[in-house]
C-alpha cells in the first residue's frame, strides 16, 4: 500500500467525468492533481476513500473502479445528506479533496480457485463492482463467477452502461432483478433473497460476497445459510459512520473493532463475534 503523505490532509483531485447513474446516485471519475501520486497510487479492491467538499465536510465512499484499471478513480455517491448533496452539485473540472486508500479489503488471494457469488443491492453494487471487475481482469484465478444484482426498479439500477456487457459475458453469469414488475423489464422480478434461493448457487468450494441495505443483507444471509453456506464462506462490508477514517477518533467502533481500520470488509463469522449494534 502506498503511504499517504499525511493521513489527515486531503489530496487535491480534479473531477474528469461524471455519470448520473440513477435519480439519487451520481458517479465521479477523478484524478489526483499530483501526477506522480496518481501514477503511484495503489489500492486494494474494497478499500475506501474520504471525499471532501471544502466548506462542507467529508464522507466515505468505496473506490469502485478496480486497481487493474488506473486511468481514474471512480466513486459512486448516493445522495443522503449535506456532503453528498454538495458532491452531487459538482461536475467535470471541479476540485475535491481525497483521503485514500483507507480500510481493509476483500481477501481475494484466499478466494483463488473458488466459485464466487456476488449479491448486490442498490448502491451496494459499488464495492462488488470493484472486486468483480478485478476478478474478471484476473479471470483464470477464479472458478465460476455469478452476479445477482437487484434494485427497487429499473431506474434505480446503477452501472446501466455496463449491464449489457456483464449480461453478454460467457465467463460471468449475471442475473438482474427488480422488486416489482415494470413495463419493458425483461429480467427477473422479486426480492434478492428470494431470487437467490431460486438460483440455488452451490455452496461447494464457493464464497458469497454481499453488500446492500441492512434489510437485504439480513434476509440474504438467511438465504445463504439455507443454501448451505458456512459463516466463513460469506463476506460483507459494513457502513458505520466514520470521521477520521484512520482509527483515531473512535467514532466507528463496534465493540472493540473500528470499521475504518478493521473493516469495512468482514466475514459473517467475524460479524457474529461483534456486539449486535448493526
Ligand atoms: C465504509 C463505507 C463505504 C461507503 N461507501 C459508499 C459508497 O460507495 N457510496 C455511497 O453513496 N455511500 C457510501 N457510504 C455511505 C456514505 O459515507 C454516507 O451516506 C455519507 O457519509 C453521507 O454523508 P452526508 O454528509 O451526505 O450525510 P449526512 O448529512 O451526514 O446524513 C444524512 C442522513 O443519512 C444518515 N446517514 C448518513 N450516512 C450514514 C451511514 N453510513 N449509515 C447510516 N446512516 C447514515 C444520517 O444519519 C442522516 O440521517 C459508505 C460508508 C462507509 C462507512
Ligand atoms: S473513523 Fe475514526 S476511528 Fe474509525
Amino acid at each position: 500500500m502506498t503511504e499517504m503523505p499525511n493521513l489527515y490532509l486531503p489530496e487535491m483531485a480534479t473531477i474528469i467525468e461524471t455519470v448520473q447513474e440513477t435519480p439519487t446516485i451520481k458517479t465521479f471519475r477523478l484524478v489526483l492533481n499530483n501526477e506522480q501520486r496518481m501514477k503511484d497510487f495503489h489500492f486494494e479492491p474494497g478499500q475506501v476513500g474520504q471525499l471532501s467538499v471544502f466548506g462542507t465536510g467529508e464522507a466515505t465512499f468505496v473506490i469502485n473502479s478496480p486497481p487493474t484499471r488506473k486511468e481514474y478513480l471512480q466513486f459512486s455517491v448516493m445522495r443522503a445528506g449535506e456532503v453528498t448533496a454538495r458532491l452531487h452539485s459538482l461536475n467535470s473540472g471541479d476540485q475535491v479533496g481525497v483521503r485514500a486508500p483507507l480500510g481493509n479489503w476483500f481477501p481475494y488471494e484466499d478466494m483463488k480457485g473458488k466459485d464466487i457469488v456476488f449479491i448486490g443491492g442498490g448502491i451496494g453494487m459499488a464495492p462488488l463492482r470493484t472486486l468483480m471487475l478485478f476478478m474478471l481482469d484476473n479471470r483464470a484465478d477464479y472458478g465460476n463467477i455469478t452476479l445477482l444484482y437487484g434494485a427497487r426498479s429499473p431506474v434505480d439500477m446503477a452501472f446501466q452502461y455496463e449491464l449489457p456487457e456483464w449480461l453478454g459475458r460467457e465467463d460471468l453469469k449475471t442475473t438482474l432483478t427488480i422488486d416489482n414488475p415494470a413495463q419493458g423489464w425483461e429480467h427477473r422480478v422479486g426480492l434478492i433473497p428470494n431470487v437467490l434461493l431460486e438460483m440455488e448457487p452451490s455452496a461447494k468450494n464457493s464464497v458469497a460476497i454481499t453488500c446492500g441495505p441492512p434489510i437485504m443483507i439480513k434476509f440474504t444471509l438467511q438465504a445463504l445459510k439455507k443454501l448451505g453456506y458456512k459463516d466463513e464462506q460469506i463476506i460483507t462490508t459494513l457502513e458505520k459512520r466514520m470521521k477520521c477514517g484512520v482509527g483515531i477518533c473512535g467514532r466507528c467502533n463496534i465493540g472493540t473493532k473500528y470499521v475504518c481500520v478493521d473493516g469495512p470488509v468482514f466475514s459473517y463469522a467475524q460479524l457474529k463475534e461483534l456486539p449486535n449494534e448493526l
